[in-house]
């Protein structure tokens, strides 16, 4: 495969929350979705937690990630050169079920339609905008044991929406750097999909010239990044080969994220993109099938102060 054909779809969406107990509470008795690891991120000096949330397997495509920043006091501000909005899958005939379920559990929705497709939108515990998009032939697989029945349940992600000052920089990234395809555009808002296209590879544009800068840090209440699958670590490598060789200098390095190996890419829009190579055993790599999800592991680059880190983070009761 070369590199111009090599991002097949999103690996996972990285959200910055509010409090730890508010988001697993959201994500998994609200959204229905399974804990699939709870660790920490790997960077910095000071813990936060990272929580992954998916399918059964967590597999690609189904995941979101959040650091719940309250117990650093690091707020973000949205704004322009950010993702403003995550959406994610749920069957057509399951908004209604949707409704209710959000409904009574004391979350304002409302209803909207983007590019054709039926939207409700709503927003995490942190202020994050999410949208479920019904999708009528999505047959990557729910999770069943988070109260949520399989004909209803959350298929993965949709989309991320991109707010950008303007679109001519994103689209020549996405043109020739993600081997994106434009497919639509609706008012100020245009549609690229990524791989074979379809729900799960959607990047959208929002252009809004008015938009300050919203924040690059770890700060609650903001979108991270978004991750996109490759097959091996023989095509990320030509990935990054690619994009520097275009004059996106702006790459990482490889870094090992214990589940899976990830490449960083500032993108000239803002946004923070990420090209993603699951490691074989993903999620079982330090954990059994059953206990997946359950107990905190400590990422292995703090392994020597594991006794620190689970005394500094804030209690999580699950
Ligand atoms: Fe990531």
């Amino acid at each position: 495969m070369s590199a111009s054909t090599a991002i097949r779809r999103h690996h996972h969406l990285t959200l910055c929350t509010g409090t730890v107990q508010e988001d697993y509470d959201f994500h998994t008795k609200v959204l229905g979705l399974k804990s699939v690891k709870k660790t920490a991120l790997y960077d910095g000096t000071v813990p936060i937690y990272h929580l992954y949330y998916g399918n059964d397997l967590g597999e690609e495509s189904t995941i979101l990630t959040c650091f719940p920043m309250r117990q650093s006091g690091r707020v973000g501000r949205k704004g322009s050169g950010q993702i403003s909005a995550i959406s994610i899958s749920v069957p057509e005939s399951s908004l209604g079920y949707w409704r209710t379920r959000l409904t009574e559990q004391g979350i304002e929705h409302h209803d909207d339609e983007r590019f054709g497709e039926k939207i409700i939108g709503f927003q995490n515990p942190g202020g994050i905008d999410y949208e479920m998009v019904g999708i009528a032939d999505d047959d990557r697989k729910p999770y069943t044991g988070g109260g949520v029945p399989a004909e209803f349940g959350i298929r993965g992600t949709h989309g991320i929406t991109v707010s950008v000052a303007a679109l001519e920089t994103s689209s020549e990234f996405m043109d020739l750097a993600w081997n994106g395809k434009q497919t639509a555009e609706d008012g100020n808002a245009v549609r690229y999909e990524v791989g074979e296209g379809g729900t799960g590879t959607i990047v959208d544009f929002k252009v809004d010239p008015s938009l300050r800068q919203g924040t690059w840090t770890f700060g609650e209440g903001t979108v991270h990044h978004c991750a996109f699958q490759v097959d091996s670590l023989e095509v990320q490598t030509d990935v990054k080969a690619h994009i520097e060789g275009l004059g996106f200098t702006d790459v990482s390095d490889r870094k090992d994220r214990g589940y899976f190996e990830s490449v960083y890419v500032r993108t000239p829009g803002g946004a923070l993109f990420e090209a993603t190579v699951s490691k074989p055993e993903g999620f079982l790599i330090d954990e059994s099938y059953e206990n997946m999800g359950k107990d905190f592991q400590v990422p292995p680059v703090f392994a020597d102060q594991a006794a620190w880190i689970k005394e500094y983070l804030e209690p999580l009761n699950y």
